[in-house]
């Protein structure tokens, strides 16, 4: 099977840019954007408890993923690519949020400005829990960015909740006081529930809260989702939170399996199958 069609998701296992290049204008509110960040080295990291840095206990082990190896060149190529197919897609009145490390940001920021995409905000995620720096010849990198931006020109007609999200008190976030304004740094440890790692893992999974809290920014209840790197359903799993249709892609099988997974337990829990 390579397409995954269940109440209002239609998932399929395919390369996004050829997915996307196939559909009509304007038939989105809200695309949530997850891509490599071409961060991967052909090295394989390991760390186990013996190293004794403090506040890092267990044993760790990153391992090369091949998706995530891009070439420079091609990494500005393709974000240049997906960000024309989403300007298009994407609704004027909608908005677009993309993920970024220091290895894929400076082009995600560029290209978003060539293309005349406004940024509205730039996000630091700060990962207080962050994997310490193995090599000892760099800092430890704790945070990502994430770029909010939308193609509606100086008319700024892009949903924003904002009585919503000012008065929201966010869980384990040191920055966030309730009545006062959200601010662009966000304090949210990596890691996950239970329930969100109950059917594989994924290795750069994102945290449900980090992708709930964009979607109380952003999200129209009954309306229109992309999400072109759909990894294990994180942006899925938070778009049925707002009964929006969702069209996602995934290219890997197994994680395209997983997501599967995952979206059929939330759907049963909802129902209240599994209560
Ligand atoms: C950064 S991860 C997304 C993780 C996701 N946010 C989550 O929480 O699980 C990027 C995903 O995009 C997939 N991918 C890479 N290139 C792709 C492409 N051209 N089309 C569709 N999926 C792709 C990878 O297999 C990977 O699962």
């Amino acid at each position: 099977m390579n397409k995954y069609i269940n109440e209002n998701i239609c998932l399929t296992l395919q390369d996004s840019i050829i997915g996307m290049s196939e559909m009509e204008d304007n038939f989105f509110d809200l695309a949530l954007c997850d891509p490599p960040y071409g961060a991967a080295t052909y090295k394989k990291w390991s760390y186990d408890s013996d190293k004794n840095i403090e506040g890092f206990g267990g044993n760790w082990k990153i391992n090369t993923q091949i998706w995530d190896l891009l070439k420079q060149d091609d990494s500005f190529c393709r974000t240049f690519t997906l960000l024309s197919h989403l300007k298009r897609l994407v609704k004027p009145t909608g908005s677009i949020w993309i993920h970024s490390t220091y290895h894929n940001s400076g082009f995600v920021n560029t290209c978003c400005q060539l293309l005349n995409l406004e940024i509205i905000n730039e996000i630091v995620w700060y990962k207080r829990n962050a994997f310490p720096n193995l090599s000892a010849r760099r800092l430890t990198a704790s945070h990502e960015t994430i770029l909010w931006v939308h193609s509606g020109g100086k008319k700024r007609e892009y949903f924003f909740n904002y009585e919503e999200v000012k008065n929201a008190k966010f869980r384990e976030d040191n920055f966030k006081e309730p009545g006062k304004q959200l601010r662009t740094v966000w304090d949210i440890p990596n890691n996950k529930d239970k329930e969100e790692l109950a059917f594989g893992k994924h290795p750069t999974q994102k945290p449900q809260r980090l992708i709930d809290r964009i979607m109380l920014i952003a999200a129209k209840r009954n309306g229109r989702l992309l999400v072109p790197f759909s990894g294990s359903g994180t942006e899925i799993i938070a778009g049925l939170k707002y009964n929006m249709d969702i069209v996602g892609y995934e290219i890997n099988k197994e994680y395209f399996d997983l997501s599967i997974n995952r979206i059929e337990h939330y759907l049963k829990s909802r129902e209240g199958v599994l209560l």
